[in-house]
C-alpha cells in the first residue's frame, strides 16, 4: 500500500539520512526503482512529473501501475508516490487519483499567491492523509518545460511557507534541475543553514540531484536536507546502456529486437543508479 512520505522523512530527517525521490517515466522505471528499493530495503519515494503524467495516459493509470505493481511484486518497504512540481490543478487531480504525496510549486508565482495556495492544499492532504511538499525559491534549469534560473530562497519566506503545516519544504539553494553547468558555483550552504536555522525539524528537500558531488550532498543533509531528488541520472544510465546494446548490434541478434530484450539493459543500469544514490544517502536498510 502507498503510503505518506510524511513519516519516512520525519525518520530520516532524525536519523541524518536522505530518502531518494526517483522519478518514474514507464514501466519499466518504476519496476526496476521498486526492485532497488526491495532489495535494499530501503524506502523510496516515486516521483511523476505532470509531462511524465500525461505521457504514462494520465495520473490514474500510474495509480493503478504502482498499486498492482506494490502488490505483484510483494513490495514491503515503504513507497509513497508523489506529483512533482505540480499545479494547484495537477495537485488537485493527484488528490483524486490516489497519490499518496504531493508537491505544490507555487515558487513561480507571488509569494502571497504561494502561501494561499499552498493554505489550502495544507487542509486537503490532511483530509486525505497525504504529505505536501511545498516550493520556495524556483530551482535552475529546465524540467519539462518549467524554467527556473537557480535562486536562493529568501529564508523568511521559507519560514512563513513552513509554518503553513506542509510536510517538507523544497527551497532553492543554487541548485538546477539537470546537468550542471562547468561553471556551477555549487550549493549555497550558507543559505541551507539559514534556512535551516527558522524552520526548525522541517525536512527539506533538494532537487536537481543529479551530478551533485557526493561531498556536497552528505554536507546538505548534515544540514537537514531529507529527500534528495533525482531524475536525469536514471535517464542518463538509462540511455548509455540502451545505445550500447544497439551499437553492439544486439538487437538484431535472434530476438534481441523484442522489447522485453531491448530495455533490460537500460533497467538494469537504472537498478544500478538508484542504488549508488541510495548508498550515498544513507537510506540502505532504512525501510
Ligand atoms: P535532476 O533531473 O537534476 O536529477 O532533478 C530531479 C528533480 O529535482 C525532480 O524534481
Amino acid at each position: 500500500m502507498l503510503v505518506s512520505a510524511k513519516e519516512m522523512l520525519q525518520k530520516a530527517q532524525a536519523g541524518h539520512y536522505a530518502v531518494g525521490q526517483f522519478n518514474i517515466n514507464n514501466l519499466e522505471w518504476t519496476k526496476a526503482i521498486l526492485q532497488t528499493a526491495q532489495e535494499n530495503n530501503s524506502p523510496v519515494i516515486l516521483g511523476v512529473s505532470e509531462g511524465a503524467g500525461k505521457y504514462m495516459a494520465g495520473y490514474k493509470t500510474v495509480v493503478g501501475m504502482v498499486n498492482g505493481m506494490l502488490e505483484e511484486m510483494n513490495i514491503t518497504v515503504p513507497v509513497a508516490l508523489h506529483l512533482d512540481h505540480g499545479s494547484y490543478d495537477a495537485c488537485l487531480k493527484c488528490v483524486e487519483a490516489g497519490f499518496s504525496s504531493i508537491m505544490y510549486d507555487g515558487s513561480h508565482s507571488p509569494i502571497d499567491e504561494n502561501v494561499a495556495n499552498t493554505k489550502k492544499l495544507v487542509e486537503i492532504c490532511k483530509e486525505h492523509n497525504m504529505s505536501l511538499e511545498a516550493e520556495v525559491g524556483s530551482i535552475g534549469g529546465e524540467e519539462d518545460g518549467v524554467v527556473g534560473m537557480g535562486e536562493c530562497a529568501d529564508p523568511q519566506e521559507c519560514k512563513r511557507v513552513a509554518d503553513l503545516g506542509i510536510d517538507f519544504l523544497a527551497a532553492g539553494i543554487g541548485n538546477i534541475h539537470g546537468k550542471y553547468p562547468a561553471n556551477w558555483q555549487g550549493l549555497s550552504f550558507e543559505t541551507l543553514a539559514a534556512i535551516k536555522e527558522l524552520t526548525g525539524d522541517m525536512p527539506l528537500v533538494l532537487h536537481g540531484g543529479t551530478g551533485i558531488p557526493t561531498d556536497m550532498i552528505k554536507k546538505a543533509i548534515d544540514l537537514g536536507v531529507a529527500k534528495i531528488n533525482v531524475n536525469t541520472e536514471c535517464q542518463l544510465s538509462f540511455a548509455a546502456a540502451t545505445r550500447k546494446y544497439i551499437e553492439e548490434g544486439k538487437d538484431q541478434q535472434g530476438k534481441g529486437f523484442d522489447p522485453r530484450k531491448l530495455l533490460a539493459p537500460g533497467a538494469e543500469a537504472i537498478k544500478a543508479t538508484v542504488k549508488e544514490k541510495m548508498e550515498i544517502f544513507g537510506s540502505i536498510g532504512k525501510a
